[in-house]
């Protein structure tokens, strides 16, 4: 597994003149979801981003850019529908119902070797039988800023996490 942290440009030093948050001016965000995805690709919580590479569209907004009006919770789609299952939703996704956004894409996915989701998320979802094969640290412009975590998990690939212990041996 590949981990790294990776920055944002300081270009904004007040929070007043950040630019609205999308990956539309984030291009190496952009680049980096539209690099990995594959088949035919769901984008949720798409806001104002089109990728550019034919994904179905979806958010609940109808101010955004989406082709799918639809909550993330209940998804319109039969299961097994997608190759690629790509979000970056709002962070503060009540915690009582993450459960159901994971299960809700883990239903739509396809179960099949070259699946992959792509997440920017503040939290480790469990996929079964999706291992985390790329985790990199998204830090934010000011120490105090909420970091994400930016994820691939893909299908047929084991990831358990390392116990503290079994690493702290690697180091004697
Ligand atoms: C962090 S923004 C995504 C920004 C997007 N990456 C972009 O480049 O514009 C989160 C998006 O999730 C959408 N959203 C919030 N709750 C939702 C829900 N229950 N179902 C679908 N979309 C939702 C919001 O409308 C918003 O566009």
């Amino acid at each position: 597994m590949k981990i790294t942290v990776i920055g944002l440009s300081r270009k904004y030093p007040l929070i007043d003149k950040h630019p609205k948050w999308t990956f539309s001016n984030k291009p190496t965000l952009l680049r980096w979801f539209k690099s990995r995805a594959k088949g035919r690709v769901l984008h949720l919580c798409c806001g104002h981003t089109r990728l550019g590479i034919n994904e179905v569209n979806v958010d609940i907004s109808p101010n955004s850019v989406a082709d799918v009006i639809a909550d993330i919770f209940h998804l319109p789609f039969p299961n097994n529908s997608f190759d690629t299952v790509i979000s970056d939703p709002p962070y503060k996704l009540a915690y009582n119902r993450r459960h159901e956004f994971v299960e809700e894409i883990s239903r739509v996915i396809k179960k099949r070797r070259g699946s992959r989701i792509l997440l920017k998320l503040d939290f480790i979802p469990y996929f079964k039988d999706f291992g985390l094969t790329e985790l990199h640290i998204y830090q934010g412009k000011r120490y105090w800023a909420r970091i994400s975590l930016l994820m691939m998990f893909e299908y047929g690939v084991s990831s358990e996490p390392k116990p503290l212990e079994e690493y702290l041996e690697t180091e004697k």
